[in-house]
C-alpha cells in the first residue's frame, strides 16, 4: 500500500479548526473543539470499518441488521494530546480498545522521548486507529508506528488534525503502508519545529501547562 494523506475538506471541520488555531480559545473550549474535530474525523477515517450482520427484533419484525464486527477497532492515543481526541473518539465506538503510548518531543533536538506503552493483548491482530492532534516533524507519529509494528501490527492509521509538509513528506519516507487523515497540510515548520500557522502546543493548550 502506498503512502497518502487525506486531508478532510468538510467545511463544519475546517471552521472548527479554525476557532482551534485562535490564540484567544482558552483551554475549556480548546478541548471542546479537539473533541468535536476528532468526531468529525472519524466519522471519515471509519468508512472501512468491517460490518457483520445480526439478528434482531425491531418491534414489527426480525431482521438481519449491520453491526461492528468484533473485536473493534483499537484507539491509539498519542500521549498527552491525543488523549483528548481518544476519549471522544471512544463515545463513537464503545466497544474499541484502548492503548496508550507516552511519547514527547524533545524540546531542543525534537526527537521523539518514548516513556511508556500500553495496550491490548491482541493488538496484532486489530485495526489501529492512531490519534494525535499534531504532526510536525512527525517524529513522534514514526515512534509510535514503529512501536506497533515491533508489536506486530499491520493495519493502522493516523488521525491528526494539524500536519507540515515536512512531516508528512518523512512519515510517508518512514511508513508508506500507513493511511493519514488531516484536517489541514499548513505551510511549514518554523526553525523550533512548530507547525505555521498551526496552533501552537496541542499538549498546553488543552491542559493549560
Ligand atoms: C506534540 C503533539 C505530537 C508532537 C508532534 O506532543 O501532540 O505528539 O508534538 O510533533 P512531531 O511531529 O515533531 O513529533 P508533545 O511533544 O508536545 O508532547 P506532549 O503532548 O506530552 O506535551
Ligand atoms: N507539537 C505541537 O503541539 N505543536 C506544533 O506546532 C508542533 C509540535
Amino acid at each position: 500500500m502506498t503512502s497518502s494523506a487525506t486531508v478532510i475538506g468538510h467545511p463544519l471541520l475546517q471552521h472548527k479548526i479554525s476557532l482551534l488555531r485562535d490564540k484567544e480559545t482558552p483551554p475549556i473550549i480548546f478541548r471542546l473543539l479537539v473533541r468535536e474535530i476528532a468526531q468529525l474525523m472519524l466519522f471519515e477515517a471509519t468508512r472501512d470499518l468491517t460490518l457483520t450482520e445480526r439478528e434482531i427484533e425491531t418491534p414489527l419484525t426480525k431482521m438481519s441488521a449491520p453491526v461492528l464486527a468484533a473485536p473493534g477497532p483499537v484507539l491509539v492515543s498519542i500521549m498527552r494530546a491525543g488523549n483528548v481526541m481518544l476519549d471522544a473518539a471512544l463515545e463513537i465506538i464503545p466497544t474499541a480498545g484502548v492503548c496508550h503510548i507516552g511519547i514527547y518531543r524533545d524540546h531542543d533536538t525534537l526527537e521523539a522521548v518514548e516513556y511508556y506503552f500500553n495496550g491490548p493483548a491482541d493488538i496484532a491482530d486489530r485495526s489501529l486507529l492512531l490519534v494525535d492532534p499534531m504532526l510536525a516533524t512527525a517524529n513522534s507519529s514514526i515512534a509510535a508506528i514503529s512501536q506497533l509494528k515491533a508489536r506486530g501490527v499491520s493495519d493502522m492509521c493516523l488521525i491528526s488534525i494539524l500536519a507540515a509538509p515536512e512531516g508528512l513528506a518523512a512519515l510517508s519516507e518512514a511508513h508508506p503502508d500507513v493511511p493519514v487523515f488531516v484536517g489541514s497540510v499548513d505551510a511549514q515548520l518554523n526553525e523550533k519545529g512548530y507547525i505555521v500557522p498551526g496552533l501552537g502546543d496541542a499538549g498546553d493548550r488543552s491542559y493549560a501547562t
